[in-house]
């Protein structure tokens, strides 16, 4: 997922449960020929398997760029489903439902190029099944390893029902594994969808940005899992607001309206608690105290969760100082230290 399966994302999942983990999708152009585009992948031996996306148009670019990511990736997966209308013009993403001939050369060039998996993720065409059809059996007789299905067209909505008779469709027409997507929110989806499709794996997007433990059978993110992505988001140098964004999400379903506006503002404590918290452009290089930011964030939400919001308020008035105007009084380390030891009294 753009700006939000990163790295300590990743590896959050892992731990509930999620087989395979992909990266956000990359442009391949872009990767290939810029050193600064190259630096937004990092992994670990822990983000394993992790399969790296791209969108790409031209069959040279996207194999020259899973040659330079093929050390450090477990797959190399080309976006054929980016609705977006920039994408279209682009001619990656959804442009290719409908050009068979190029993801047939695109696979063809990843597979001679690299000795790891290649996958397309696709979704339903618009108007025509059979060109979808037509699309993923000549991905598979170019030596595709997996194909993974959204059953929406590019011009429906991510709150329309997906289309469980294409997905089932593609299954029939291919041999290699397929995996569906769209709509899974919890177990019973997946099982659903398994039912429905007789695909042989699901993948979940949104579900997993507002529970990541939801393959591991959790209704709701569970606190240790929120703690989790903190400590790792800021030990891998997450932008606070992606940061931010993942809390939000995580912790959405649990809270009313009034606390979620309340919450919002959290974000702030992260940027003022007197960490010697530094912002650049690439994103936040954090030479705080992990512990502590950590320790912040899940007292907020466990006081939200148990008080409602005057507690968290609290919270906003502390990270309100980050203003401008107060930069001389952002709270020392200690003083939030102390903070919360008075508020758990
Ligand atoms: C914030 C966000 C970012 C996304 N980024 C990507 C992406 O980089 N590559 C991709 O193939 N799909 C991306 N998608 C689409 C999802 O992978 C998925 O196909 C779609 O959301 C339907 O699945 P869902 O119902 O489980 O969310 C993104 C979706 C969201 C909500």
């Amino acid at each position: 997922m753009v700006r939000y399966s990163k790295g300590a994302f990743r590896e959050v999942l892992r731990d509930y449960n999620v087989d395979i983990a992909y990266t956000p999708m990359i442009l391949a152009d872009v990767f290939k020929s810029s050193e600064f585009a190259r630096q937004d992948y990092t992994t670990n031996d822990k983000d394993c398997p992790v399969v790296v996306q791209f969108a790409a148009h031209d069959p040279a670019d996207l194999a020259h760029a899973a040659q330079i990511v093929a050390p450090f990736a477990d797959g190399i997966d080309l976006n054929c489903g980016c609705p977006q209308k920039w994408a279209y013009k682009e001619k990656i993403g959804a442009y290719l439902s409908d050009r068979p001939e190029i993801v047939h050369e695109m696979v063809r060039a990843v597979k001679a190029a690299v000795n790891i998996p290649c996958s397309v993720k696709i979704r339903k065409h618009p108007t025509d099944i059979r060109q979808t059809i037509e699309l993923v059996r000549r991905a598979q007789m170019m030596g595709v390893d997996w194909i993974t299905v959204h059953g929406r067209t590019r011009h429906q909505k991510s709150t329309e029902p997906v289309d469980y008779e294409s997905i089932r469709l593609v299954k029939e027409s291919v041999d290699v594994p397929v995996l569906a997507n769209g709509g899974i929110f919890d177990i019973s989806d997946a099982d659903t969808m398994y039912e429905k499709t007789g695909v042989d794996g699901v993948m979940a997007a949104r579900g997993l940005l507002q529970n990541p433990a939801l393959f591991a059978g959790y209704k709701h993110t569970p606190l240790d899992c929120v703690e989790k992505y903190v400590n790792r988001a800021l030990a891998y140098g997450t932008p606070t607001p992606i940061l931010h964004h993942h809390i939000m999400y995580m912790m959405e379903s649990q809270m009313s309206s009034v606390e979620r506006r309340y919450i919002a503002g959290v974000k702030t404590i992260l940027e003022a608690s007197g960490l010697q918290h530094t912002m650049h452009d690439s994103g936040t290089n954090f030479q705080g105290d992990y512990a502590l930011v950590s320790e912040v964030v899940q007292q907020c939400m466990e006081s939200v969760l148990e008080n409602g919001a005057p507690r968290v308020l609290c919270y906003v008035k502390l990270g309100a100082r980050t203003d401008k105007n107060y930069q001389n009084e952002i709270p020392a380390a200690d003083k939030v230290r102390n903070f919360l030891e008075s508020s758990t009294k």
